[in-house]
């Protein structure tokens, strides 16, 4: 907490440490009241910065270190004294005499009363640390910054009887009894790391086991550690950690490099999961998950979750980051190689199109409003707040373009390079690119501009046909409106992936004026200027093409499709993710089309041709479940919000919800058809956690939700038959989301109290009843959460409990979030205020709807601000928070 304003940190200050860390020697004897952490540290002199060194005298060391209670300090056994060393609120200053030396550290800690839930902390009974991107500096007097890598031999001490179980990375060593029941385990880390990947665990846990055998016949013993009443909920995480384990070794030909790889989950978490070396340490929602408690998307999230972290044991531990502006070079090629697993285990077309839903709702958002900023940063004040969308799914789109641009071989020939090059460093995303280009012989300079540049370019497509000449031409421009601190943008290269169809959908070959032949069907153009033109030779006839096939990159294209083109393309593109686009594209013209006549006060009136095409996905028992799903539902009101210059959030609301009640009325039937055949097949089958059963039961659950909005007797009755009697929490929970999202007032309350009384004991379970409930539309929205926010279940001290109630209604329930008297923005502005003081990191998540005041008309927009304004005034702000509201006033 400080009420100074925070520093800036640029990249273009960055030089490397003055000393280094070779041995990292700690012991912590963790009490009820208080913890001791001694530190025995193997320092020397940073021989790249020595250059000047004889005459000048060493310059001094500087170690990082917050809220510690410094006991005593010792510099190679010489025991230091007050005026030997200074300290101030986050750093220790002392004068080396010689080049090389050992320093001893005890620090007293408070992981009792730690509620930031950073550095050491408790979750319930157990002890847990989250260290990146800053914590370890709330543990000990550290270099605390990732291009220091260090050894770590870790001794833990504790009670015996309430903490069995003592964890750290790397490899058991031994352990043993103390007198007072106590005892201790020693761990040892052979590998070097920075001290963001250190993890320690001590609790009463209990551990599924397994073993994996990796490419080199090496066992593996793989742990899960739970608390013993969710020791049923394991296995999913344990199958995906295996699959995860040898999809690496296949895709990439990465094998695991310890004999140990072990999994916690706790309950209080800041974010889904976390890396560390051997020990991962993961929020509880993203391991546990049974049929009966967890729903498909929950399972599906366990198992990227799972692989995601799996995966940064090589990009991001073995080659890590040298600072953190380099954020990307880890997460955003880690979420690229954690959607490609994903892909490869499920549908491939319906997890693209989930990521890029996903993308241009939120992410798209942040690049257009006032945080903008580069994938790679140029400054910050406090990195928390740069795990940012745009560092990881931007960053994965990024990527991804390498990937395409490259092909998969050349792409993997980048990837061997890299590794092999960069593997024990830390390194940047140069670094990454320059890896990319040595093994394919190619030039990416123009390329880079995605790392520097903010902002989401649009591409404005034009075309012409020549039916004479048999010539078809495709004109491109691209531009990239302003961000902050950056005005103009230069060009960026663009692969864009594109088909041409003939007027019976079939694929024309694609020559390009120039080329001696036909290069095949579908190809990837790259486009470099700011405009340009490419003409396709012997096009027989006008075709209609498909643009940016697969989202080959993150922009915002604009071809002025009809809506009759736009359902041939529907129906038959090739790319599977095209068709959806060209859905989405079609609801979207109708929709906003109905968002005008609301505005001016018309009667709605829904374009037919929106339910013919329902009506065609529904008749096709061809086409996969699961994109027939995906086709019928509407462009959420978040996204439509994004895609407006000005969101009316009412006439957003009011319009989609119009178009999903005619929906349901028109298609009642065929509805009611693919309904009761999905339902009954769940019944006879049982739940199956595979892909088709999944995507089965997803389109039995939109259906639902349509036949809902027909308020007919009979839908409820399905409603309540599939409440009641399912074996699984995607069949319920989708039940009782549509009763909650309805009219029936007796059938919701009993529905969510008899849920409540019969999951009460499973906090998973009990957020999903709070986010359901949370993001309910209906009227009286805010009084229905702050009840909410009154029942024994819930507390702001649980991030999993505040996302569920406190983000799910500021994010999900926008019509009630931003009510027109600006009660929903005070609610939130108030737990902002309350959750600054608990938890820095929760509070500034919380605030992203505010800042992005500038999408609302001019009354939400004061409303807005002055909430704003209010928590800038409102006393100690933590420096996440203050960043995050300054910038957003700015
Ligand atoms: N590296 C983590 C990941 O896999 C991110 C993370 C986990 C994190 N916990 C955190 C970042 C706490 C900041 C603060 O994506
Ligand atoms: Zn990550």
């Amino acid at each position: 907490m400080r009420t100074e304003q925070p520093k800036v940190i640029y990249l273009k200050d960055y030089q490397a440490p003055e000393y280094l860390i070779d041995e990292t020697n700690l012991t912590f004897e963790l009490y009820e009241d208080h913890s001791l952490v001694h530190a025995q540290l193997v320092i020397r002199r940073n021989p790249e910065r020595a250059a000047g060194d004889s005459g000048a005298g060493l310059p001094p060391l500087v170690l990082d270190g917050q809220q510690l209670e410094l006991l005593s300090l010792a510099m190679d056994d010489r025991v230091l004294g007050e005026g030997d060393y200074q300290l101030d609120d986050s750093h220790l200053t002392l004068q080396p005499v010689s080049s090389q030396f050992t320093l001893d550290s005890t620090v007293r800690i408070h992981p009792e009363s730690n509620t930031a839930l950073e550095g050491l902390y408790k979750s319930g009974t157990m002890f847990c640390t989250q260290c990146e991107a800053e914590g370890f500096r709330k543990i000990t007097y550290y270099l605390d910054r990732p291009d220091v890598m260090s050894t770590f031999t870790t001794t833990i001490t504790a009670e015996q009887h309430r903490y069995p179980v003592l964890l750290s990375n790397g490899n058991p060593m031994a352990s043993g009894a103390e007198e007072g029941g106590r005892h201790w385990a020693t761990w040892q880390d052979p590998f070097k790391k920075p001290a963001y990947l250190f993890a320690l665990v001590a609790g009463d846990l209990w551990c599924v086991e397994d073993t994996f055998t990796t490419m080199n016949q090496r066992e593996v013993a793989l742990r899960i550690y739970v608390e013993p009443e969710n020791i049923d909920k394991v296995q999913h995480a344990m199958d995906s950690l295996k699959k995860s384990m040898r999809w690496d070794e296949e895709v990439y030909g990465r094998e695991y490099d310890l004999d140990i790889f072990m999994i916690v989950a706790v309950n209080d978490f800041n974010m889904g999961a976390m890396e560390n070396k051997g020990l991962n340490i993961f929020n509880s929602s993203c391991v546990l998950a049974k049929a009966e408690t967890a729903t498909d998307a929950a399972h599906q999230r366990v198992e990227a979750v799972v692989a995601h972290e799996y995966f940064h044991n090589w990009s991001g531990n073995r080659v890590t980051c040298r600072d953190w502006f380099q954020l990307s070079l880890k997460e955003g090629f880690t979420v690229f190689r954690d959607a490609e697993f994903s892909a490869d285990m499920n549908s491939r077309t319906v997890k693209r199109i989930e990521d890029v839903a996903f993308l241009r709702t939120n992410q798209f958002a942040e690049d257009a409003g006032p945080m903008a900023h580069p994938v790679r940063p140029d400054s910050f004040m406090e990195i928390s707040n740069f795990y940012t969308l745009t560092v990881y799914e931007k960053g994965a789109e990024v990527v991804r373009m390498i990937h395409t641009l490259l092909g998969a071989e050349g792409f993997r020939k980048g990837t061997d390079l890299y590794f092999e090059r960069h593997d024990g460093q830390a390194v940047t995303c140069d670094d990454f690119v320059k890896a990319m280009e040595d093994a394919n012989g190619v030039e990416l300079t123009q390329f880079k501009r995605w790392y520097s540049q903010s902002g989401t370019p649009r591409l404005q497509v034009e075309e012409s046909y020549d039916a004479q000449a048999k010539t078809y031409s495709l004109t491109f421009r691209q531009s990239c409106p302003a961000t902050p601190g950056q005005k103009e943008k230069a060009p960026f290269v663009i692969p864009l992936a594109l088909g041409l169809l003939d007027g019976k959908g079939n694929e024309l070959p694609l020559r390009l004026q120039g080329e001696g032949a036909a290069q095949g069907v579908g190809r990837v153009l790259a486009l470099t200027e700011a405009e340009q033109c490419f003409t396709f030779v012997d096009i027989p006839e006008r075709p209609l093409p498909s643009l940016l096939r697969g989202f080959s990159a993150p922009v915002k294209l604009s071809f002025p499709y009809s809506r009759d083109q736009l359902m041939f393309l529907m129906q038959h593109d090739s790319d599977g993710f095209n068709r959806w686009e060209a859905g989405q594209q079609l609801s979207v013209q109708v929709l906003q089309e109905l968002i005008a006549q609301h505005q001016k006060g018309e009667p709605l009136v829904l374009d037919s041709r929106l339910v013919k095409a329902f009506d065609t996905l529904l008749g096709d028992e061809s086409l996969d479940q699961a994109m027939v799903a995906e086709m019928l539902s509407l462009p959420s009101e978040a996204y439509l919000t994004e895609i407006s210059e000005v969101a009316d959030v009412e006439a957003i609301h009011a319009a989609r919800e119009f178009a999903r009640v005619t929906i349901g009325e028109a298609l009642y039937q065929p509805l009611l058809a693919r309904y009761r055949a999905n339902r009954a097949l769940s019944r006879e089958t049982g739940y199956i956690a595979e892909a088709a059963h999944i995507a089965r039961r997803t389109l039995q659950n939109i259906a639902l939700s349509y036949l809902m909005q027909s308020g007919k007797a009979e839908a409820l009755e399905a409603c309540l038959e599939q409440f009641n009697d399912c074996d699984n929490m995607t069949e319920r929970l989708s039940a009782l989301a549509v009763l909650v999202n309805s009219a029936f007032e007796q059938a919701k309350a009993d529905a969510l109290q008899r849920f409540a009384e019969y999951f009460k004991d499973d906090p998973l379970v009990m957020d999903q009843w709070f986010s359901v409930q949370a993001g309910c539309g209906l009227p009286g929205g805010l009084e229905r959460v702050q009840e909410l926010m009154k029942h024994p279940a819930f507390t702001l001290k649980n991030p999993n409990k505040v996302r569920a109630l406190i983000g799910a209604f500021a994010n999900q329930n926008l019509v009630n979030f931003h009510r027109a008297d600006g009660a929903g923005y005070r609610f939130l502005a108030d737990h902002v205020i309350a959750l600054n003081a608990l938890n820095p990191q929760i509070a500034s998540r919380q605030l992203t709807p505010l800042t992005r005041w500038r999408k609302y008309d001019t009354s939400r927009q004061q409303l807005m601000k002055a909430e704003l304004e209010r928590i800038l005034a409102s006393g100690e702000l933590s420096s996440d928070v203050y960043e995050i509201v300054s910038k957003s006033l700015a």
